[in-house]
């Protein structure tokens, strides 16, 4: 063994994974597991791609997760050079966006010899643990045998990544979804007829529970006309004057997904500034659409694909800045004439905490000043939040936003909305019959088999219909205080079951201020909506905010108008 090489190969680990983890690369154990230096399976993914492009060796994710497991481990492994060809592995890292819950999946490889019934303990887990494992693999297996059972039988089949997310050898055995037979209001239940409390909500979409009554019965009269796909559908044109009078929007475009509005809406960027860059922010999530699925490379170096099947081009004018850091405004304050649009995840599922209101406001400052877009995607916050979405909790008045998961109310349908400078990219914009009129705007192509199904607009009709009614007219755009206080006060909260804590206006602590009913911002949801798991609501804020803007449907005075905001702030319209 060359020690200086294998110090050398460590040190350039080092390196990398203290650039990926924001630390210091000398602050990091060699024999410390990368989980407990808190790498998530998106960082060791990026740590992997850039092992192979400096090593030129692939390494399967798996494989930090059991025998590579920390830095001295990889450093040895790589000294002693790539495996000879017939042995690189076939399968390779994928990463996994599906739905809304981010995971990794590692594609196993090529058929091997049969697996060992039960996964041995983690290596590195000590006897106690392997005990709790094991007796907890045994508990949840006998419980959910039908949901294994199941997934196993269609595995040959069926290509899930669900079945597959979060793969880990250790707990392989309990490596399965849970199969759902039925469902109501909060709850659902297994094959095996086990009773679940849905925190999840199915990833965000499911606001009222499951089935709510009025969802329900606007399906079940839609069956009675039909649901043929073809001409165009009566409801299209009620449901998308209802979208823009909640939103606050001035046109409204309908697809299938969020990935799909989060394409659209970056295609309209580029088609109305004739720009082809665009900057988003490290830790959001956006759907799969090749386009978004950037990382940064380091340095000037353009951004990379984060996952296998993505080729480079598909990510090269993606900019990854970080989100809530001055950095990303100085970078974008210098280099924001250059970019077609800002795409934003207001507030990341992955840090509900992080509410940078100032920050956001500034986006908009100097997106409005250099005629790019200004694009939220309120795929998880439209509806939820607010009426008017993160931008009327914000107040900030985005050019185009994505929707999905609640307005569809359970059946696929997102949307892609906002000004008429971008959105008549879809169809040329505003003409009329018996005149010399037509559609002036330049287009770009746009296009869906299932667009508009009849069903999935049935029930959004019947969604959007409801908030009309129920949902408070006229809200609280924060409760916090505005962002030109925002760095002098701090709201104090009142844990319900916690010491006295307090939050600041752009850093609101999920476990401080979530799911409260003075609190119009529900974090824990969201944190659930995305990861499954449920934040704790502790507290609320003590004394309630004056609200510096009130939020109601579009056209009021209290909320400005696209005509008001855009026209004064973006030179380009
Ligand atoms: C913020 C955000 N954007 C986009 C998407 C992608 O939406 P879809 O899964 O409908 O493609 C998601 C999905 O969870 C999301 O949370």
């Amino acid at each position: 063994m060359d020690r200086d090489r294998r110090a050398a190969i460590t040190a350039s680990l080092q390196r990398m994974t203290g650039d990926l983890l924001r630390a210091a690369p000398e602050s990091l154990s060699p024999h410390t597991p990368f989980i407990d230096m808190g790498a998530d399976s998106a960082m060791l993914i990026q740590l992997l791609s850039r092992i192979e492009a400096r090593y030129g060796h692939r390494i399967k994710i798996r494989d930090l997760f059991d025998e590579l497991s920390c830095l001295a481990a990889l450093a040895a492994h790589l000294d002693q050079g790539p495996p000879p060809a017939h042995a690189v592995p076939t399968s390779a890292v994928v990463q996994t966006l599906a739905d809304s819950a981010p995971t990794v999946a590692t594609t196993p490889a090529a058929p091997t010899a049969p697996a060992a019934p039960t996964a041995p303990p983690h290596a590195t887990a000590s006897a106690q643990q392997a005990h709790h494992l094991q007796a907890l693999i045994g508990r949840y297996t006998r419980r959910t045998a039908q949901s294994r059972a199941l997934t196993q039988q269609h595995r040959a089949e069926l290509a899930d990544s669900r079945g597959v997310a979060g793969f880990r050898q250790a707990i392989k055995e309990i490596t399965y979804p849970i199969v759902g037979a039925r469902y109501r209001a909060a709850r659902l239940w297994d094959v095996d007829d086990n009773e679940y409390v849905d925190i999840a909500m199915g990833f965000g979409v499911h606001l009222f529970g499951h089935s709510p009554a009025f969802v329900h019965q606007a399906l079940l009269a839609q069956m009675e006309t039909g649901f043929g796909i073809g001409p165009q559908p009566v409801l299209a044109g009620q449901l998308a004057r209802l979208f823009v009078k909640l939103t606050g929007t001035e046109r409204v475009a309908f697809c299938q997904s969020g990935s799909e509005a989060v394409m659209t809406a970056l295609r309209l960027a580029r088609t109305a500034t004739r720009r082809e860059k665009i900057a988003l922010f490290r830790g959001s999530f956006h759907g799969h659409f090749d386009g978004v699925l950037a990382q940064s490379a380091g340095g000037d170096a353009p951004s990379a694909p984060i996952t296998l099947g993505v080729s480079a081009g598909a990510v090269r004018d993606v900019v990854v800045l970080d989100y809530g850091e001055p950095s990303a405004l100085d970078y974008l304050r210098a280099h924001a004439g250059e970019l077609a649009a800002v795409l934003v995840e207001p507030i990341q599922s992955r840090r509900p905490d992080l509410q940078p209101r100032a920050f956001l406001h500034e986006l908009r400052a100097i997106t409005a000043a250099a005629g790019t877009a200004l694009i939220f995607d309120e795929i998880i916050t439209g509806f939820r939040l607010h009426l008017g979405g993160a931008q009327a909790f914000f107040g900030v008045r985005a050019d185009l936003a994505t929707y999905g998961k609640v307005p569809g109310g359970g059946l696929p349908l997102a949307a892609v909305a906002g000004s008429r400078r971008f959105m008549d990219g879809i169809d040329g914009g505003q003409w009329q019959y018996g005149d010399a009129s037509g559609p002036e705007a330049d287009r770009t192509f746009f296009a869906g088999t299932f667009n508009k199904p009849p069903l999935s607009l049935a029930a959004a009709l019947a969604v959007l219909g409801h908030l009309e009614q129920k949902a408070p007219r006229s809200r609280s755009s924060s409760t916090h205080a505005p962002a030109s206080s925002s760095t002098s006060s701090t709201a104090t909260c009142r844990p319900r079951a916690r010491p006295h804590r307090s939050c600041t206006a752009d850093r609101c602590s999920a476990s401080c201020c979530a799911a409260t009913s003075s609190c119009s911002i529900t974090t824990s949801s969201i944190a659930a909506s995305t990861s499954g798991r449920a934040a704790a609501a502790s507290c609320r804020p003590r004394t309630p905010r004056p609200t510096s803007r009130t939020w109601s449907p579009r056209s009021t005075t209290a909320w400005p108008s696209w005509a008001t905001l855009v026209s004064t702030q973006n030179p380009g319209r």
